[in-house]
This record gives C-alpha cells, sequence and structure tokens, in this order.
C-alpha cells in the first residue's frame, strides 16, 4: 500500500515513519509520500487561504493550489481521503476497507476547510470520502490522518507480529473486547479471575464473551443494539 499526504505542516506527519508504520515502511508493506501544499502555490506569501465567500470568521483553503497539488500527487486508482469534523465517522469497518487500496492519499485541511469543489472535483475522477475521527474538532485534518493510517496499517498482512490480534479486536465482532491480565496472579490485592487460571478452554471463551457484553452494555449501549440478527446465541441473551 502507499499513502500519500498534503499538509502545510510536513513535519507533523513524521511519525508516519516511526514505530508500527515505520517498520512497515522498513519491511516494504508500506510506502509514505508527505507533500507541501505550499509547493504549489506561485506568489511570495505562499498563501493558501482566503476568506470566505458569504462571510463569517476564519479562512478557507483556496481551490486552485489543492487542485494542483491533488492532479499532481493521486495516482491512477487512488482513494481520496479528507478528514473533516463533518464527515462520516471513520470505524473499523472503514479501516478494513481502506486496507484493502493500493493508494490512499490524504488532504489535510486547516482554518475552515477547504473551498468545497476542490472535493466535488476530485470525485468526478477518483473515489472521496470526507471522514470523521469523531464528535471533536481538532485545529486541522494531521492528527486524523494519523490516526487513520495506524487503525488501517495495522491490518495489512504481515504487519502485526500476531494476525489473531487483529482478529480479536475491539469491534471486530461488533463489541468492546473485555479485560486482560498477566502474572503476577496477585498484584495489590487484587487477583485474576480465578477461570482465567482453570484451564478450561471453553470457560474461558464463555467469560471473554460475557465480559465482552457486559462492558458494551455499560460503555456503548448504541453498539449492542448495531448487532446483525442472530448476533447473540442464547447464552448471550442470559448475560
Ligand atoms: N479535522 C478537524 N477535526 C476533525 C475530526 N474530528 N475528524 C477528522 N478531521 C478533523
Amino acid at each position: 500500500m502507499r499513502i500519500d499526504v498534503v499538509t502545510i505542516f510536513p513535519d507533523y506527519l513524521e511519525p508516519l515513519r516511526a514505530a508500527l508504520l515505520g517498520r512497515a515502511v522498513d519491511r516494504g508493506l508500506l510506502e509514505v509520500g508527505v507533500h507541501d501544499l505550499r509547493d504549489w502555490t506561485h506568489d511570495v506569501h505562499r498563501a493558501v487561504d482566503d476568506a470566505p465567500y458569504g462571510g463569517g470568521p476564519g479562512m478557507v483553503m483556496k481551490p486552485q493550489i489543492w487542485g494542483a497539488a491533488l492532479d499532481e500527487v493521486c495516482p491512477a486508482g487512488a482513494r481520496l481521503v479528507v478528514p473533516t469534523p463533518a464527515g462520516r465517522p471513520f470505524t473499523q469497518e472503514l479501516a478494513h476497507a481502506y486496507a484493502a487500496e493500493e493508494n490512499l492519499v490524504f488532504a489535510c485541511g486547516r482554518y475552515e476547510g477547504i473551498d468545497q469543489r476542490v472535493i466535488e472535483d476530485a470525485a468526478r475522477r477518483m473515489p472521496v470520502d470526507e471522514v470523521s475521527i469523531g464528535d471533536y474538532v481538532l485545529v486541522g485534518g494531521e492528527a486524523a490522518v494519523l490516526v487513520i493510517a495506524e487503525a488501517v496499517v495495522r491490518l495489512l498482512p504481515g504487519v502485526l507480529g500476531n494476525p489473531v490480534s487483529a482478529e480479536q479486536d475491539s469491534f471486530s465482532d461488533g463489541l468492546l473486547e473485555g479485560p486482560s491480565y498477566t502474572r503476577p496472579e496477585v498484584w495489590r490485592d487484587l487477583a485474576v479471575p480465578d477461570v482465567l487460571r482453570s484451564g478450561n478452554h471453553a470457560l474461558v471463551e464463555r467469560w471473554r464473551r460475557d465480559q465482552a457484553l457486559e462492558r458494551t452494555a455499560r460503555r456503548r449501549p448504541e453498539l449492542l443494539g448495531a448487532l446483525p440478527e442472530g448476533s447473540l446465541d442464547a447464552a448471550d441473551h442470559a448475560v
């Protein structure tokens, strides 16, 4: 997979080359290109924004500069992702869909956003998603790109040491993951639940499932309502 990012803060994307993502790059599983939007400006001030039509606070990023940048950066067949608090929610399902793409291009907006015609124009040539990583407002899309890239790249074959970790994640079965424990057996008077030391695999699986169900009911009840028909068995209903 190749990920390209267009931003006015290229340094902000350095973490794409660190830790898990950096190892994926070193092992040839991921290519990363970070591009400074200002390289496509032609004026001495290298201005990328202008006042909004219709008035209001803040500035809007200019379409001509974004258009030229995306024309050059987006390879044929790429999917364009524009992080914005006004986008559709980024979910584990979307992470899996993105992990199947050859080329992802991220366009990081700042200020009040990017002139909407940039998105409209790009959508004439390629799939474009405006996505939000949560119901809060960041200063720009850069931190959102780091979040999305990490969620996607860890799903690429060969990136995680143990592929079963990705299969057993929170959300992979529509539920939050339950608690985990390691040694010692008792720590500060707190004991590891007996069942986990029982050696009874079926009992352990049942306990984990119940913990996931209870945690999801407490913290994210709306996820239970969204489970596909038939995903709860008789034992689940007893929880
Ligand atoms: N840019 C600013 N806020 C954002 C958010 N919540 N998600 C994605 N991009 C953003």
